[in-house]
């Protein structure tokens, strides 16, 4: 929107907000309260022959997935309170809900490292005592968001959305809690169905009443599923994405995100070649030759399969294309849990994501997914390891 240069010229503007950023196009009040937001990657996992339930297509030899599980340490500024945007997975998969640790005792799902360091133990290796975060927002109750509440003190507030399930098993079997999820913690439920806030078509909530953190209701992958976005300066956002999408090329690229974020030159001449024309089109694209710039859609589409890991696809798609015109808006970073892109250049805790605008690091991650080698790159057929994973002679499963 504008040049660094000309932002030091006339520094007095960034102190008038709405005057440049377009977060008011969007539904966002106006507000200079802010929170940190810090990064926790803690572990890897890998689900086999399930790439078609997260989105398509899926080409030859990407019929397994490995996918990071982020977990998310904020401060509300103003009051300097410690809040947490998922948990990510707990380490002892065989005590997970019946339903969920048949995957990892049966093998379609393994963990790398294996074993690892949950949230809990990183949190406190990094001096963050767990009796600090009194809040923890689950962006849906799915295994690899909820950690293990156990672990932590009691009476910690569990947010969640009006729309979720919290039946729990074993009084229902195919719950995805059970009693010692929310035992001793206090569970609230933030009503995002009738909210008078509409931030990008999704219905918000204003956390801390003060501008600096909402959440979004994104239905699709879960009921109840949530964004949470994090005002990190009073005209820059990070969206915390959860599983609206599971690559970026559920996200990318639409028309405006060309535009505000242009693919560097490599990456978009490795294109040309790396993405296979007979899966992927574009207006100038022929045969064998990939034409990134005139594609105006994103890549992928959200799984409509009966298996899905979507509970509604076609909600889950509306979810995308919302999420999808912040993401193109260069006053948005967008962090999606599963984003096997973010490793290559993603900055960790302890290291604050706020200056994330300043720093360029949207400019820096934004095309990654589409530079041929990187975990995130799905868009050519691949073959050896990714699919010998699914050999029933192969043995090397974790
Ligand atoms: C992978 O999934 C597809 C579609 O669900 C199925 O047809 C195929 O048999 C599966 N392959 C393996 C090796 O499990
Ligand atoms: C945690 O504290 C220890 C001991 O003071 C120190 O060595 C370590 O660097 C600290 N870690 C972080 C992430 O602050
Ligand atoms: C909640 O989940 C349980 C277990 O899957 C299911 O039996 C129940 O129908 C769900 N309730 C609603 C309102 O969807
Ligand atoms: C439980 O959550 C409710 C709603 O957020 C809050 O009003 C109440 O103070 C919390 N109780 C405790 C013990 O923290
Ligand atoms: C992968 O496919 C290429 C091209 O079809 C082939 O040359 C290569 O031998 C294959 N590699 C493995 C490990 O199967
Ligand atoms: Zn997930």
């Amino acid at each position: 929107m504008f040049s660094p240069s000309s932002f030091l010229a006339f520094p007095f503007l960034a102190a008038l907000p709405g005057t440049f950023a377009s977060f008011s196009d969007f539904g966002i009040p106006s507000s200079s309260a802010t929170v940190d937001v810090k990064a926790f990657h803690v572990v890897d996992f890998t689900l086999a022959n399930l790439t078609n339930a997260f989105f398509s297509p899926v080409l030859p030899g990407r019929e397994s997935i490995t996918l990071p599980i982020h977990a998310f340490l904020l401060e509300h500024q103003p009051s300097g309170k410690l809040f947490m945007f998922d948990l990510a997975m707990r380490n002892d998969p065989q005590n997970l809900t019946p339903a969920f640790a048949a995957f990892f005792t049966g093998g379609i799902a393994t963990t790398n490292p294996n074993p690892f360091k949950d949230i809990t133990q990183l949190l406190t290796e990094g001096n963050v005592t767990l009796d600090s975060i009194d809040t923890i927002i689950w962006s849906h109750t799915h295994f690899d968001h909820i950690g293990d509440m156990s672990k932590w003190p009691s009476r910690r507030n569990i947010i969640v959305s009006s729309q979720t399930n919290l039946t729990l098993f074993p009084d229902a079997q195919g719950s995805d809690l059970q009693a010692s999820d929310l035992n001793g913690h206090n569970v609230s439920q933030v009503d995002l169905t009738s909210s008078s806030l509409v931030i990008s078509g999704m219905n918000a909530v204003d956390f801390f009443n003060d501008g600096s953190f909402y959440l979004l209701g994104a239905p699709g992958h879960l009921e109840g599923h949530m964004i949470g976005l994090a005002r990190v300066t009073p005209t820059s956002f990070i969206i915390l994405g959860a599983d609206t999408a599971h690559n970026l090329g559920v996200l990318r690229p639409s028309g405006s995100f060309q535009s505000n974020n242009p693919c560097p030159a490599d990456i978009l001449s490795s294109t040309t070649s790396s993405i296979s024309t007979d899966f992927f089109w574009s207006a100038n694209t022929t045969p064998g030759h990939f034409d990134l710039l005139s594609r105006t859609q994103p890549l992928l589409a959200i799984s409509d399969l009966a298996d899905s890991f979507f509970v509604d696809p076609d909600a889950g798609q509306l979810s995308a294309a919302k999420l999808s015109a912040l993401d193109a808006d260069e006053d948005f970073l967008t962090l999606i849990t599963h984003d096997a892109s973010l490793d290559a250049a993603l900055p960790l805790f302890p290291a604050s994501l706020a200056t994330w605008q300043k720093d360029g690091l949207k400019e820096k991650l934004a095309w990654l997914f589409l530079e041929e080698g990187n975990p995130a790159f799905l868009f050519s057929p691949a073959n050896g390891s990714v699919s010998s994973h699914m050999h029933p002679g192969c043995t090397d499963a974790q």
